[in-house]
């Protein structure tokens, strides 16, 4: 699939690894192409521009869908979800990213750079993988509601 990835100077952030190069190139090993929106450095930048991108990549057809990082994973997905059409889900456990795919059929993870290591977003990656929307009457309705 192509996977549309943004992140704002967060994803930069710390010693290394960089979770942004580490993540992308961790998609990339999965089999998957990166659309990389940015951003390229540790500058800091306005997280909404970075959804924003991404999720013009997804609506566009560019990308199948996307995953988003910021300091806390909050901020790109108010912005995400502004689009019609993304459903962007934070999550911090592969629980919630089971049930974001299962039940919401998100298709914008949303990670935080200052709320989990570099090993568990490469987790919480694998469960946004392997997990499938479910499908149904009752989750299709709830999704239709929300436009
Ligand atoms: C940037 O410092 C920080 O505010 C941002 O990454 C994010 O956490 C906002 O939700």
């Amino acid at each position: 699939m192509n996977i549309a990835w943004g992140c704002d100077h967060s994803g930069y952030e710390g010693p290394p690894p960089i979770y942004k190069t580490e993540l992308v190139r961790y998609i990339e090993e999965l089999g998957h192409t990166v659309v990389d929106c940015g951003t390229f450095g540790p500058e800091s930048v306005d997280y909404p521009d970075y959804a924003n991108a991404v999720c013009a990549a997804i609506l566009s057809g560019k990308a199948d869908e996307g995953i988003l990082m910021c300091g806390t994973g909050l901020g790109v997905a108010m912005a995400a979800n502004r689009h019609k059409g993304v459903r962007a889900a934070v999550c911090t456990n592969a629980e919630m990213v089971k049930m974001a795919r299962e039940h919401n059929n998100a298709n914008v993870l949303c990670l935080g750079r200052r709320i989990l290591t570099l090993d568990e977003c490469e987790r919480l990656i694998d469960t946004w993988f392997e997990a499938r929307f479910q499908g149904g009457e009752r989750h299709l309705r709830r999704i239709a509601k929300m436009g």
